[in-house]
């Protein structure tokens, strides 16, 4: 039996899913010993679509294990949410192998055509040129997710390609109902998308956004997705669709070419483990800032006796993590293939510690009396994320994106796949902010075949008793969001409590913190900002926290989907 944890926007959807909050029955309770060990024998999903939750569940199903349900999740996201992810995309899928503990890093992050260089941003002056990192065809990074699709599949899958594909194909072909949050976007960039012809055909009707349950279908895209069932994954990279991608990108003014293509793979990489009140802390490494500088923050705080502060103190040492955290992603982080990334000093109690003895509990750190560079703006809700539990106990959590809502906009002619404009998450200048206010320095400059700095911080935390999957998009607030589950999470919180709670956020700079109603009482905020915090109400709440936890005492696994999105969390 099939149950689903789902807040936020109410979809047609609803008629599909049973939604309610979900609890699998709990097993008897084992032995301390074989605990450890034990498999949950439930598998839980939880994405930011519920179509994307039942393709990976029906995977599963099907023979496939978390592994294949992943790459079906991240088809199948393509398809019905194109606003978060997609083939011309890339990203990071953190994995953990139940039978002997295994974990690695699929590092599936786009790289920087060959023809890119440090100042191709830059005007004559040496100043950005507006908007030609976001949303021109120079914008687009090559592509990571099939490549990442494909080691996934290949190395640690069960199932064959085409098996987990198949529900993304069926999605495209026969649609699936237009949900609020897509056509929310669409509306926002229906002036860019009703001159591209490619775009219209697709997603609007008569040059206007359908409404909302509006079935949308994407026959090219299910004509993509069908060639890469039949010939593999890889065949993204040659042959007759990557000089079809390489044509379509160059028509638009773009740089790619087939070698560059040729030349992507995606990578595995040693994940960042870290420990924290007794439980250990996994997330990605280098070329995302993420894993970094979430341990670099539990580090900064296990510092402190956190139960022994007052509620509003706990808060201004969790911002004052996050101020100091984000100063060293501006000035360190970057494609380690490129640059030496001080991993173990970053990542190290004694350099935490260090960090922490700068920080007082009655008054906020000044952001420019750190050293660091720049200047800042705010960041928005795109990528997407989702969690995998399979009953055997395999996990997955995977960040995967195309940058900014829909990448750049562009699509790629007859191909259904939109341009990523990921080449912004490079710091084209080091103090100018990019898309989500970051700021850079030369660890993270523009380079042929380099890899732009992520902030995707998908997370595993194994606490004994009880292990949690989790991540969310978010562009700069994304490390804030995994490290305030995190800490909810050890506190006891249960997956629904963990991806509901109210938000904050600080980046370093800009020198602020936005908070989300709710995430202050108004006797913290007057307290926070009587020492020197400047406290931004957020306009809008952000996230998109995807959880699944599993109690290994109790055997309950739970899932659930953010309710500031309308994805869906499933335990069956
Ligand atoms: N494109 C957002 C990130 O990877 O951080």
């Amino acid at each position: 039996m099939k149950r689903f944890a789902r807040a936020g926007a109410c979809l047609c959807l609803a008629l599909l899913f049973a939604i309610a909050w979900v609890a699998a029955p709990a097993a008897p309770t084992a032995s301390a010993a074989s605990a450890a060990t034990a498999a949950p024998g439930h598998a839980a999903i939880a994405s930011a679509h519920p179509l994307a939750t039942a393709a990976g569940l029906e995977i599963l199903r099907n023979g496939g294990n978390a592994f294949d349900a992943a790459v079906a999740v991240s088809a199948a996201l393509a398809v019905v949410e194109p606003t978060g992810s997609g083939l011309t995309g890339g990203g990071l899928y953190l994995l953990h192998r139940q039978s002997d503990g295994f974990e690695t890093a699929i590092d599936a992050r786009e790289f920087a055509p060959a023809a890119a260089s440090r100042d191709m941003f830059l005007d004559a002056k040496g100043e950005p040129v507006p908007r030609l990192s976001t949303d021109s065809a120079l914008a687009a990074g090559i592509p990571g997710e099939p490549a990442g699709m494909a080691l996934l599949a290949a190395k640690y899958g069960k199932v064959p390609v085409a098996r987990s594909l198949a529900p993304a194909i069926r999605l495209a072909r026969e649609g699936f109902p237009l949900s609020a949050r897509v056509h929310e976007s669409l509306e926002r960039r229906l002036a860019q998308f009703a001159g591209d012809p490619d775009v219209a055909r697709n997603f609007l009707r008569d040059g206007a956004v359908p409404p909302v349950g509006t079935i949308i279908r994407q026959p090219e895209l299910a004509a993509t997705l069908e060639y890469l069932a039949q010939h593999g994954l890889d065949s993204f990279y040659h042959g007759k669709l990557a000089a079809q991608l390489v044509a379509g990108v160059r028509a638009q003014g773009g740089i790619w070419t087939e070698a560059d293509l040729a030349a992507y793979r995606a990578l595995e990489r040693k994940p960042i483990v870290g420990q924290y009140r007794g439980a250990r802390v996994v997330s990605v490494p280098p070329p995302s800032s993420g894993g970094i500088a979430l341990i670099e923050a539990l580090n900064i705080l296990a510092q402190f006796d956190l139960s022994g502060v007052t509620p509003v103190q706990r808060k201004q040492l969790v911002i004052e993590a996050m101020r100091r955290v984000h100063r060293d992603r501006a000035l360190y982080l970057g494609d380690p293939d490129f640059i030496d990334v001080p991993v173990s000093r970053l990542t190290s109690v004694d350099y935490a510690a260090g960090l922490a003895a700068s920080i007082r509990l009655d008054r906020a750190t000044p952001s420019a009396s750190l050293p660091g560079i720049g200047a800042g703006a705010a960041a928005g809700p795109q990528t997407t994320h989702f969690s995998v539990l399979d009953g055997d106990g395999n996990r997955v959590a995977a960040t995967i994106t195309l940058n900014f809502f829909f990448g750049s906009g562009r699509m790629i002619a007859g191909t259904g796949l939109f341009l990523n404009n990921e080449m912004d998450d490079f710091s084209m200048k080091p103090g100018v902010p990019n898309g989500f206010g970051l700021v850079g320095a030369d660890a993270n400059a523009i380079a042929p075949h380099k890899r732009m700095l992520s902030s995707v911080t998908p997370v595993f935390v194994d606490a004994g008793s009880r292990v949690l999957i989790g991540g969310s998009p978010g562009g700069s607030r994304i490390i804030g969001m995994s490290l305030l589950a995190t800490l909810a999470f050890l506190d006891g919180q249960s997956a629904a409590e963990i991806v509901a709670a109210p938000r904050f956020h600080q980046q370093y700079i800009p020198d602020a913190v936005q908070y989300e109603a709710g995430a202050f009482t108004d006797d913290e905020a007057r307290a926070l900002a009587g020492q020197g915090d400047l406290l931004e109400p957020a306009a809008y709440r952000w996230g998109n926290f995807q959880a699944v936890t599993w109690d290994r005492a109790t055997g309950k696994v739970e899932a659930a989907s953010d309710p500031r999105g309308e994805g869906g969390g499933a335990v069956e």
